[in-house]
């Protein structure tokens, strides 16, 4: 999901190359924003004359840089928030930025045009091309009037028909909008929100090559978070009738929009539940269920005694209740009430009789089991929600058995909103020196404990714009040390 990310993840996105291995089913091509920018390139060399041309992403400007590459005689306008330094690009021929790895630890990144291309005006003023480039969200665009012939748009959000509205207003009547979607514009659901139904009133399908193709892509947020979609090309041509504004024509679909807002909240509330007992995504494993494994592998490779668990963080609870099938007695605590209430419901429904589940904070779990000794402490996409996590991990370390292990699993989204940045285990530079939060962890256990085994295990969560996020969750098992 685009909105609050820092800018060099969406430099990223557009400069670089895609090219690391996932589990991802389909798996993602290496640059959305290049091959819209390419695809675009080619429709509107087809047109021939000389075209006004509006350009609007979230992006950093790859795809303008693709219609100046390919195409002659265009006068460009790109509006978007995200845009990169596009004119020293074009300038100088080098683009350098800082791509996130963890926390506030960032890696150097760099992306350079051509020799060819790098020649006083070679892409601009020798091809006949000019661009102006509006760091903005298109609300805030104001076109005074002026109406292009082609617009090219990479939308990310799955009720997209208002955005749609607004961008057949700024085209010319019979001019061509060129569309990469989240929304699968062939649905034509009768809500003005969503764009299968707008465009089959506004406008008519284009058929080209590609169109109807859908384009799977990733960007990286972070070394282990990754925001994935799925998007579809097509093109449309403004229907010559159309001389109403179609902003103005929504006004009638208002009553439909709240159902639709009502449904969004709905889906968010159910989201865990899902992520938990429903199916995986994208060929993408049940994680909750995935990481019982894990857990139940490391117990049996490390000879763990299978006397008694604890799940930390729990959620709604999946983990521990597929713990109980091989340990005589597992604990689990949440925060959240509603986490615990629905442990609980599921564990009876399930026939369990030997899982404890109780509200609880993990920066007091000495004091919620008095003289316990654990064989597992789970805690899993907690630590960088904790308000003092070295709190958490002290107290856990004192709280396993000889043979027990601990086992911290996260993905390090540390935020200061969760965690003071002095409090976060890792994700920080400390005398000029990266400090990852595997090593932060190590630091933090040994000598008592030591890190047996790392391993990323991959989780998949549905977005409620129609994107999903693909994230590791860097999965640490510490044990004794012999
Ligand atoms: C990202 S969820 C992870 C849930 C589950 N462990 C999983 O991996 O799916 C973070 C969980 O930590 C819980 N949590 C946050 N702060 C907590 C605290 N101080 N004590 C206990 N649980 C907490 C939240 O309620 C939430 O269920």
């Amino acid at each position: 999901m685009f909105g609050v990310l820092p800018p060099g993840v969406r430099i990223s996105e557009s400069f670089s190359e895609f090219q690391e291995q996932t589990l991802l089913q389909p798996s993602p091509i290496p640059c959305w924003p290049s091959t819209l920018g390419s695809l675009a390139a080619g429709v509107i060399r087809a047109q021939g004359a000389r075209s006004k041309v509006l350009v609007t992403s979230q992006g950093a400007g790859r795809i303008t840089l693709e219609l100046l590459r390919g195409c002659t005689s265009l006068e460009v306008v790109h509006v978007s928030p995200g845009l990169a330094d596009m004119a020293q690009l074009l300038s100088s021929g080098q683009l350098a930025w800082e791509q996130p790895l963890e926390g506030r630890i960032t890696e150097q990144r760099e992306f350079r045009l051509t020799q060819e291309e790098r020649g006083e005006g070679a892409l601009l003023g020798a091809k006949n091309n000019s661009v102006e480039w509006i760091r903005a969200q298109l609300d805030d665009y104001s076109a005074s009037n002026n109406l292009f012939q082609v617009v090219v748009a990479d939308i990310r959000s799955s009720n997209s028909g208002d955005m749609i509205r607004k961008l057949g207003d700024l085209l010319d009547t019979g001019g061509c909008l060129i569309l990469g979607s989240i929304d699968d514009v062939d649905d034509q659901s009768s809500s003005p929100k969503h764009s299968g139904g707008v465009l089959s009133r506004y406008f008519d399908r284009v058929p080209c090559v590609n169109n109807e193709a859908s384009y799977p892509h990733i960007y990286k947020e972070t070394r282990n978070k990754h925001q994935f979609a799925i998007s579809y090309f097509s093109v449309w041509r403004k229907k010559t009738d159309q001389t109403k504004a179609l902003c103005a024509a929504s006004e009638a679909g208002d009553d439909v929009r709240d159902a639709v807002e009502y449904y969004e909240n709905d889906k968010i509330l159910n989201s865990y539940d899902l992520f938990h007992f429903g199916e995986g995504l994208l060929s993408v494993k049940n994680f909750p269920l995935r990481m019982a494994e894990v857990c139940l592998e490391a117990c049996d490779k490390y000879k763990a005694r299978l006397e008694l668990a604890l799940d930390a963080g729990a959620g709604p609870g999946r983990t521990a209740m597929e713990l109980c099938t091989k340990f005589k007695q597992v604990c689990a605590y949440d925060y959240s009430h509603g986490f615990v209430e629905n442990m609980l419901s599921k564990a009876r429904t399930a026939g369990l009789t030997n899982l404890e589940g109780r509200q609880g904070d993990s920066h007091a779990q000495a004091e919620m089991y008095p003289g316990r000794k654990f064989d597992l402490i789970f805690g899993c996409n907690l630590i960088d929600r904790l308000h003092t996590p070295a709190l958490w991990v002290q107290q856990s370390k004192e709280m396993l058995s000889d043979s027990g292990l601990l086992v911290i699993s996260s993905p390090y989204t540390w935020k200061p909103e969760h965690t003071e940045p002095d409090l976060w285990l890792g994700g920080r530079v400390e005398e000029e020196q990266p400090l990852f939060t595997q090593d932060g962890l190590e630091k933090l256990l040994g000598p008592e404990l030591v890190l047996l085994e790392a391993k990323k295990v991959p989780f998949v969560i549905p977005d409620s714009d129609g994107t999903f996020q693909y994230t590791y969750s860097n999965c640490t098992i510490f044990g004794r040390s012999k």
